[in-house]
C-alpha cells in the first residue's frame, strides 16, 4: 500500500536551517531553463528594446543566455557535491502559460532560477512566501515535487504556505513608477523609509528573499516585493523568533541578499552604498557584531550583463558553506580579497551569466538542511529591536 510513509532505507532528510552560515549538508539549485522575460503587469516593468523585448512585449529569454547561465549553475551544482552537500533541483516547468485567479489573468510566468524569492526556510520549516508579481503567483509549484518529497521523508518537517494574495489592482499604487522616476533621491528615500512604494497594504504580501536569517533574529527588508502587512505576518507567524522590519539606503530595494548579509556569528557584510538605519547598526554594534562594509563589485551599472535587473551589488550575494567557507563569484577580486583577508576560504565560481534570471549565488539557492539548531547572537536590546 502506498502511504506516504517511507521505509527504513529511504533517504534521511532533516530540513534544519537557522541562520545563512552554519555547515551546509543540502540545498535546493535553481534553474534557468523556461525563464521569461514577463508579460506586463501592475507591479513592474521590462523593457528591452535592443534585446527584442521593448516594453510590452514578453516571451522566453534567449537560448544563448539560457545555456550560458545554466552551465554556471551545473558547475555551482558539481563544487557542492564535491564538498559534500546534497543537491537538489526544481523540476522542468513550463513558465511561458498564461495563468489567472478570478481577480487576473497574466500572460507569462517567470521562471526558476532563484528559488530563494519563493521559500523560507527557518528552522525545520518551509514556508512558501505569497509573492507579489502575477507572473510569480504561480511560482510554488515548481519546488512542491521536492517539497513533498522533503516532507514525506521527513517526520519533523512543518510545511507552510503565507495567505495567497489576491494581487488585484487594489494591491498596487496606481501609476507608481512613472511618478517615482520623477523624484528626487532624497524624496525616493522617504518612500522607501516609510515603504510607501508600489505595493498597497490590502493584504499581506512578501517574497521570502527579504528575510535574513540570524538565529533568533529575523531580519525582514520592507520593499518594493515585500509590504509592512507581509512583514507583519510573518512577526505573527514566527513566534520563537525576534522579527525585525528594516529598511535601507536604497532606492530599488527588493530581497536583502545583495545588502547585508551575515558572514558567521558577530560578523555581517554591509553594502556600503545602500545604508542601514543607525538604530540597526546600533543593535549590531551593542551585540558586538562587527559591520564589514563590503568592498567595490567587479561591475559598474554600465557593464552589468545583457538583461540584467539585477545590481552590481551581486558582488556581495554569497553562499556560505560554514563559518569559514564562502562561495564567491570568481571575477569579484576585491571580494574575495576582502573575505580572504578576514580569514575566510573562498571558493571562487563563475556566475555572472546567472543574473540576468533574477540573481547571484545566494538567490540561487535555498539552503534546505544545515547543522546547529536556534541559538540567540543578540542579548542586548536597543531601541526598537
Ligand atoms: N535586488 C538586488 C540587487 O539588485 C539583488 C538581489 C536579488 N536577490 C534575490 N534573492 N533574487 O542588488
Amino acid at each position: 500500500m502506498k502511504t506516504g510513509i517511507i521505509d527504513s532505507d529511504a533517504e534521511k532528510i532533516k530540513v534544519n536551517s537557522w541562520n545563512e552560515w552554519d555547515p551546509l549538508r543540502r540545498v535546493m539549485v535553481g534553474r534557468a531553463k523556461g525563464t521569461m522575460v514577463q508579460a506586463p503587469e501592475p507591479a513592474i516593468i521590462r523593457d528591452w528594446p535592443n534585446e527584442g523585448f521593448p516594453k510590452g512585449s514578453y516571451g522566453l529569454v534567449p537560448d544563448e543566455l539560457v545555456d550560458a547561465a545554466d552551465e554556471q549553475l551545473d558547475n555551482l551544482v558539481k563544487i557542492l557535491e564535491k564538498k559534500g552537500v546534497k543537491v537538489d533541483r526544481p523540476s522542468d516547468f513550463d513558465f511561458a502559460q498564461e495563468v489567472s485567479t478570478p481577480d487576473w489573468n497574466q500572460k507569462s510566468m517567470f521562471g526558476c532560477m532563484p528559488p530563494r524569492d519563493v521559500l523560507a526556510v527557518v528552522g525545520n520549516e518551509i514556508l512558501e512566501a505569497t509573492m507579489s508579481q502575477r507572473s510569480r503567483w504561480h511560482e510554488y509549484l515548481c519546488y512542491r515535487p521536492l517539497i513533498i518529497n522533503y516532507f514525506k521523508n521527513d517526520s519533523k518537517m512543518k510545511w507552510e504556505a503565507a495567505p495567497k494574495p489576491r494581487l488585484s489592482d487594489e494591491s498596487f499604487n496606481k501609476n507608481f513608477w512613472e511618478k517615482y522616476e520623477k523624484l528626487s533621491n532624497e524624496e525616493k528615500l522617504i518612500k522607501v523609509r516609510e515603504n510607501d512604494l508600489i505595493l498597497t497594504d490590502e493584504e499581506p504580501l512578501f517574497d521570502a528573499a527579504d528575510i535574513s536569517r540570524f538565529g533568533k533574529d529575523l531580519f525582514v527588508q520592507l520593499s518594493l516585493v515585500t509590504n509592512k502587512l507581509g512583514y507583519k505576518w510573518i512577526k505573527n507567524h514566527f513566534k520563537d523568533h525576534r522579527v525585525h522590519a528594516v529598511t535601507f539606503d536604497n532606492y530599488y530595494p527588493q530581497h536583502i541578499d545583495a545588502t547585508f548579509v551575515p558572514l558567521k556569528p558577530g560578523m555581517v557584510l554591509h553594502c556600503g552604498e545602500r545604508t542601514a538605519d543607525p538604530e540597526l547598526i546600533r543593535y549590531f554594534e551593542k551585540n558586538d557584531w562587527q559591520i564589514i562594509k563590503a568592498e567595490k563589485p567587479s561591475k559598474t551599472y554600465k557593464t552589468l550583463p545583457r538583461m540584467s535587473f539585477c545590481s552590481p551589488w551581486l558582488s556581495m550575494n554569497l553562499l556560505s558553506i560554514d563559518q569559514n567557507t564562502i562561495v564567491v563569484e570568481e571575477s569579484e577580486k576585491m571580494q574575495i580579497e576582502q573575505l580572504d583577508k578576514l580569514g575566510f576560504n573562498v571558493v571562487p565560481v563563475p556566475f555572472w551569466d546567472v543574473a540576468p534570471f533574477g540573481g547571484g549565488l545566494h538567490c540561487a539557492t535555498v539552503d534546505i538542511e544545515r547543522e546547529g539548531e536556534m541559538e540567540d547572537y543578540f542579548p542586548n536590546r536597543h531601541g526598537r529591536f
